[in-house]
């Protein structure tokens, strides 16, 4: 799986994106150890707040169906048709992913035109996880 392939797929599951209150439509692919990917996109909630992203659903999907080991994750967003130049995870997803993957997970955002590789350590610095509670 190449990272270019893995943005185009992030583009494709944003097309399922369902959010009719912040038309921001937003779309991961997460590849797991095992080649497989799992793709998800944001579904939003009238209530609001059980609102769930792109990236946690392509996680949930891929624990869900037994993969708990990752490598990478494509992430694309923006609002309405167009995809911005850039979509970083929120502070929640850089959470649920660290219980799954390890500091030099890599995380491609941008879109499949130009996009930058960063890992899950760059973004989430002195990160709380189950090490902490041995
Ligand atoms: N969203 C994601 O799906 N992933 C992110 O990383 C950022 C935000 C969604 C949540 C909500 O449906 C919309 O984008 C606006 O916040």
């Amino acid at each position: 799986m190449t990272d270019l392939k893995l943005m185009e797929l992030a583009v494709e599951a944003r097309k399922n994106s369902y959010a009719p209150y912040s038309d921001f439509h937003v779309g991961a692919a997460l590849l797991g150890k095992s080649g497989r990917v799992y793709t998800g996109c944001n579904v939003e909630n009238a209530g609001y707040t059980p609102t769930n992203c792109a990236e946690r659903t392509a996680l949930f999907k891929a624990v869900s169906e037994g993969e708990r080991e990752f490598t990478a994750i494509a992430v694309v967003g923006g609002k309405g048709a167009e995809l911005a130049e850039f979509c970083a995870p929120c502070g929640v997803c850089r959470q649920v992913l660290a219980e799954f993957c390890d500091g030099d997970f890599r995380i491609l955002l941008g879109t499949p035109e130009k996009y930058s590789a960063h890992t899950l350590s760059e973004l989430l610095p002195y990160s709380f996880g189950k090490a902490d509670l041995k």
